[in-house]
């Protein structure tokens, strides 16, 4: 293995056994052969599969647009929904030191009317630049609120001015946002036709918002790159994110149709985000799929936790831990010991942390909760393309093994249609 991503599974004993890692292999290896030959539903959308080496070339064109937009102003406004917003978004809170101002708004990704007002009104104060991103270019919630910073842009800076600050994100030939950016002449980067939205992070949907911050998106790549090498092998032993897939397979099939991805540091809350909408809109469909919930450890032990370790037992959960991080903090020694702390002095908090994660692992497997953990060394690039691959590689395994098309969403056209029948959208029915 190039990456050091690691699966445990010492908490499924009892739910999953190897037996019935064999006998899902079969299908699988069929899931794999449809991801490598390109030969199901779907199958114009593979483009990620090879994504990252593509990408290489890219990079440096990418960090001098991200320097240039740096050079002009102190605040990046990023306009993007779904696939368009939660990738960058997971990578810059996994991979900013907590504290350290990243100079990146979101926006676009909510239709929230005191939001988008509080952000037009912040850009008279402040030096901006956006990267608005839309791979259909028509989606509205990011049209809405780049027709009204765009607006707001325009009363502060002229358009040459404009031409700067302003970088669009999409199609290489259609959507009203290709059309705007070249009648404005607005620098564009381009979403490949064969990479979905939701398997679109390692693009410069991405990457551009995340080189802007200072991550280094060179390793975000090599990251990816090890990872599809590591995991391209038709092997249950060896192919981790297979693995996952199957054991998630597994336990779907005996009812566990809930999964909880939970971590024990904030720096992860993003990535579980980016991780729902991978696998809930790659699954949920034709009725099937296993709804992917999110907990942030220990916070949510304090809230969610009762409900995971005593309610209705249709869960399993997946642990993301990360073993080594930057900073510690030793817990002091108190003459008086008045908090009774004392038996904790001169530990470290991460210590504290991992028992609190290891008690939590084996409580709610005792409580019934079959889980597993996935781990990653540290809070680098590195790392983070490494586990970003193995989620897509996982999932669209995991989405063939269960019958259906992980590349589509048709569902989500259903609320949009109603919608632009009540707003009136010339054409809709
Ligand atoms: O995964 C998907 O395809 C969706 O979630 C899209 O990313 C999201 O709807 C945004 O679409 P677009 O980039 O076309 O604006």
């Amino acid at each position: 293995m190039k990456t050091a991503v690691t699966l445990d599974t010492q908490y499924l004993n009892g739910f999953v056994d190897e037996r019935d890692i064999e006998s899902i292999s079969p299908e699988i290896m069929r899931a794999h052969d449809t991801v490598k030959n390109g030969t199901g539903a779907g199958k114009d959308f593979l483009g990620w599969l090879d994504l990252p080496s593509r990408m290489q070339n890219s990079l440096a064109d990418i960090k001098d647009c991200a320097a240039s937009l740096r050079s002009v102003s102190d605040v990046l406004i990023v306009i993007g929904i779904g696939g368009s917003y939660l990738g960058a978004k997971a990578a810059i809170m996994m991979l900013t030191p907590p504290f350290k101002p990243y100079r990146v708004i979101f926006a676009g990704h909510n239709m929230a009317c005191d939001y988008i007002s509080s952000l037009c009104e912040l850009i008279g104060e402040k030096n901006v630049c956006v990267n608005v991103i839309s791979k259909s270019g028509t989606t509205t919630e990011p049209a809405i609120a780049f027709r009204l910073i765009e607006s707001a842009m325009r009363k502060k800076y002229k358009s040459e001015e404009l031409k700067k600050r302003i970088v669009c994100t999409t199609d290489a030939r259609k959507g009203a946002l290709r059309k705007m950016a070249e009648e404005n002449g607005y620098r564009t980067f381009v979403i490949p036709d064969d990479v979905g939205g939701r398997f679109s992070v390692l693009t410069p949907v991405g990457l551009l918002p995340v080189a802007y911050t200072g991550i280094d998106i060179t390793g975000l790549i090599d990251g990816a790159i090890d990872a599809s090498l590591d995991f391209s092998e038709p092997d249950m032993v060896k192919n981790l994110s297979y693995r996952y897939a199957a054991y998630r397979n597994i336990l779907y099939r005996r009812g566990k149709n809930v999964e909880i991805l939970s971590n024990f540091d904030p720096c992860l809350h993003f990535v579980a985000e980016w991780w729902k909408q991978l696998f809930g809109e790659s699954e949920g469909k034709g009725k099937k799929g296993i709804f992917p919930a999110a907990c942030d450890f220990t916070t949510d032990l304090h809230s969610m936790g009762q409900w995971i370790q005593d309610g209705t037992r249709n869960i399993f959960e997946t642990f993301i831990t990360v073993k080594n991080f930057p900073k510690d903090a030793v817990i002091p020694v108190m003459d008086r010991d008045l908090d009774e702390l004392n038996y904790l002095a001169g530990k470290k908090v991460s210590f504290v942390n991992d028992q609190a994660y290891k008690a939590t692992a084996a409580a709610h497997f005792e409580g019934g909760v079959p889980n597993m953990t996935i781990g990653v060394p540290d809070k680098t690039a590195y790392s983070l393309g490494s586990l970003l691959y193995f989620f897509e590689k996982a999932v669209a395994v995991s989405a063939y093994t269960m019958g259906v098309n992980p590349f589509d969403q048709p569902g989500v056209e259903s609320y949009k249609n109603k919608m632009f029948k009540l707003l009136g959208k010339p054409g809709s029915v």
